[in-house]
């Protein structure tokens, strides 16, 4: 094994990964990145298929983003967000008041999906106190939902497998089955559908309404708990309900933000404007950790008050609002414009569209779904009864150790294989990946 890797394993410890079974398959050695490929040192190059845990948009090392980011270190590296400001995040913060729903005009920085997930949840139940209705505290979130790695954020989540070591730090949340339409529980298929599955959400806020403070989702597309892809109507219901219920709706788009799903935002294409919007992960292209939580002046004004009143958000990051990230965040921002990338973003979406009855056609595929520029694949033991492959199974890990050499990253969740492809892949590239990937599951079949 190569030295460094030794020193790798000597002294590192990586997330999610059962740091026994890397003894035996220790982690690629990676030198360089550019456009969408990973190059290793030992001159192999992979396709960067899931957009390195799905937060690079336009390529690795990208020219504007790395010249922005250089500018702005070489200027004003960081400072603290209380007591002071600059340019970078008053410049961002309009640009991002200016491209989302009307209502979200303010914004409160951290550094990662999971900081701007538990800021909203925060936010929700002070706003609630501070309007004189404490007993709004709990929140409703589904089944398989993922909203990051904090107690809060786990509270909130709902795939067991990652959370149920810490059962005892959490607290309880009220959870709604997922629109889960592969394995729909009433059997209906997406041109029958009536979205029943959306009744014990009603259900949920017509009995506990007095008591919610809100209610978090991941919009039209559920990654952690299987890439599962639902309808815009049942997040602009849930949206109905809220107002109806007066529970806040607080949107997780940490993953599916920066044109992923086909529009800039996931609420742009179910038409509905949160309480709390969640952001990271792409914000900054996917170069440097920065999140926002983005929420209406409504939510804010519960805020202010004399000083001991009481009223203030007592929440806050030591890197909140680092310039060097907002300046790569406005460069991501304006590539958007520049390369017309969400007009690529119809590409991939049209082309991996017109793949799902090809990759439906595979032995152990169950369920092929996509949108954006994800495609989604379920592979099962059987296609009539659906039972997944087990969850770390000897094939499942076949397919991943095929996938790398194939040049292609097929990083399971579960039994579902994905491609999470960053919006600036071309359509050679996409041909070339979409190839690799059917070689993988032909030797696999
Ligand atoms: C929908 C969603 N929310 C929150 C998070 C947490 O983000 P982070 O890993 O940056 O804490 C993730 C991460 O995958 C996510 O997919």
């Amino acid at each position: 094994m190569n030295g460094m890797l030794k020193e790798d394993l000597q002294y590192n410890w990586h997330p999610y990964t059962q740091m026994e079974a890397l003894i035996s398959n220790p982690p690629l050695l990676i030198e360089k990145a550019q456009g969408i490929k990973l190059f290793s040192v030992d001159g192999n190059f992979y396709y960067d298929t899931i957009s390195s845990w799905w937060c690079n948009i336009h390529g690795h090392c990208h020219p504007r983003i790395v010249e922005a980011v250089q500018q702005q270190i070489s200027r004003l590296d960081h400072i603290m967000f209380a007591g002071f400001t600059h340019e970078p995040v008053i410049e961002l913060s309009s640009r991002l008041a200016a491209l989302t729903p009307k209502p979200l005009e303010r914004l409160f920085y951290s550094d990662n999906g999971s900081t701007a997930v538990e800021t909203a949840l925060k936010m929700s139940v002070q706003y609630w106190k501070n309007t004189g209705q404490s007993q709004k505290n709990r929140f409703i979130s589904l089944d398989r939902g993922y909203h990051g790695d904090t107690v809060g954020c786990m509270s909130v989540s709902g795939v067991d497998l990652f959370v149920q070591p810490f059962f005892p730090l959490m607290f309880h949340s009220l959870k709604a089955p997922s629109p889960y339409c592969y394995r729909c529980p009433e059997s209906k298929t997406p041109s029958n559908c009536s979205m029943d599955c959306f009744n014990e959400l009603e259900k949920l806020l017509c009995e506990h309404s007095e008591t919610v403070a809100g209610i978090i989702i991941e919009p039209i597309l559920m990654g952690a708990g299987g890439m599962l892809i639902y309808p815009a109507d049942y997040v602009s219901k849930t949206a109905r309900l809220a107002k109806e219920y007066n529970v806040h709706l607080i949107l997780d788009e940490v993953a599916v933000a920066f044109g992923r799903v086909g529009e800039m935002f996931a609420c742009q294409l179910c038409g509905v404007s949160p309480d709390f919007l969640c952001l990271s992960k792409g914000l900054t292209g996917g170069i440097l950790p920065l999140a926002v939580t983005m929420t209406t002046r409504e939510v804010f004004e519960a805020f202010l008050g004399p000083v001991g009143s009481g009223k203030t958000f007592y929440h806050g990051h030591t890197f909140t609002g680092n310039p060097i990230g907002c300046a790569a965040a406005i460069a991501n921002l304006k590539i958007f414009e520049e390369e017309k990338s969400l007009e690529n973003v119809k590409k991939i979406a049209a082309r991996l569209n017109s793949e799902i009855e090809v990759f439906a056609g595979y032995e152990f595929v169950g369920d092929v779904r996509t949108i954006g520029t994800v495609l989604a694949i379920e592979l099962v033991q059987n296609k009539t009864s659906g039972i997944p492959i087990p969850n770390g199974s000897e094939y499942m890990r076949k397919i991943y150790s095929t996938g790398l050499s194939n040049g292609i990253i097929l990083r399971a969740i579960g039994n579902v294989i994905y491609l999470f492809l960053p919006v600036c892949t071309n359509e050679n590239e996409l041909s070339d990946i979409l190839a690799r990937t059917h070689a993988v599951m032909k030797l696999e079949t």
